[in-house]
């Protein structure tokens, strides 16, 4: 895999979140990077169309080279909003779209290249030969060197898969969110090759505040002592012992959790601590 283990999700650097300056930003992907954390995930979306930007603004000033570093960006959402004339949010595949799109995400991150471009969201409307033409050209003209999907179902990657080689399948997935593992989107990714990155790999559990993550602080407290972990790293651990070897894509923007973050990935949850920590959160064991 050529991505890093753990990759920065950067949602929430811009104005959907933190509102980092360029200099933060700056700041923040020397951080990363000078703790393995190589690979940054974008979207066109993120921050309304802003944050690409932003970033890019960042990057061409630092002394950072790009073949240090991996850079995914998204594609399809249309947003309403200021930045586009759209009357209703909706997906957008068609292949001219698609190779707009990825082309404006270039010029905002300042780059030749994207190492990934992932479809964010399937479309009812999307048609496998047509998406396999704008990625054929987008590939080409070395515009992007990987495809991939966000949020596919197996159906979906075996359509889209029969025209194209799919890299990676971008899914929610963490303790509370665990339902790739049940419905056969993380075997089909392991039987086709296709690499899995985990958004959200957190969930729920310091957002909100029910018997669920309740249950999983509990036994989260339980299993800090034994492996000298904090519950954030635990989270991250479960979540990277799948076979799939999941890569999961961070949102924090504070430096210590990075740290802790990228320190989960040498934790080795023993078995039967893996199905505790299911059970916590499912509330009953398994069949
Ligand atoms: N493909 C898709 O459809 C899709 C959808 C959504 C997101 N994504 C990608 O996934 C990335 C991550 O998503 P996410 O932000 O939901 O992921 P996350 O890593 O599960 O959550 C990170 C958030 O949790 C907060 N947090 C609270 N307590 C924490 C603790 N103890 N340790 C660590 N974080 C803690 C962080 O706050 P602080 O920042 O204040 O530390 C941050 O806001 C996004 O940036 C984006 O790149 C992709």
């Amino acid at each position: 895999m050529k991505y890093s283990r753990l990759i920065a999700g950067t949602m929430t650097w811009g104005s959907w979140g933190k509102q980092l300056s360029k200099k933060e930003i700056e700041a923040l992907m020397n951080f990363c990077i000078t703790n393995h954390i190589t690979t940054f995930d974008h979207a066109d979306i993120y921050g309304g169309y802003t944050t690409e930007a932003n970033f890019g603004k960042a990057f061409k000033d630092a002394s950072i080279k790009r073949e240090d570093i991996q850079l995914i960006s998204k594609c399809g959402i249309q947003l309403q909003g200021d930045a586009r004339n759209n009357t209703v949010k909706h997906y957008n595949y068609s292949k001219d779209y698609i190779i707009w799109s990825a082309e404006e995400s270039l010029k905002h991150l300042e780059t030749e290249y994207l190492d990934l471009l992932l479809l964010h969201r399937p479309s009812p409307l999307m048609v496998a030969d047509e998406i396999a033409e704008a990625i054929t050209i987008l590939k080409k003209d070395g515009k992007i060197r990987d495809f991939g999907v966000s949020n596919f179902t197996p159906s979906q990657m075996d359509m889209i898969g029969l025209r194209m080689d799919i890299d990676v399948n971008q899914i929610e997935y963490s303790l509370t969110e665990h339902a790739a593992m049940h419905n056969g989107t993380l075997d089909f990714m392991i039987t086709n090759g296709i690499k899995p990155m985990a958004w959200s790999p957190l969930g729920s559990v310091f957002k909100d505040d029910n018997e669920q993550t309740r249950r999983i602080h509990k036994q989260l407290g339980a299993l800090m002592d034994k492996y000298n972990a904090t519950e954030d790293q635990l989270l991250l651990a479960w979540i990277m012992k799948h076979p799939s070897q999941i890569h999961p894509v961070v949102g924090t923007t504070t430096k210590e959790r990075l740290k802790l973050a990228i320190e989960a990935t040498k934790i080795e949850l023993e078995l039967e601590d893996w199905f505790l920590i299911l059970e916590a959160a499912q509330g009953c064991e398994v069949p």
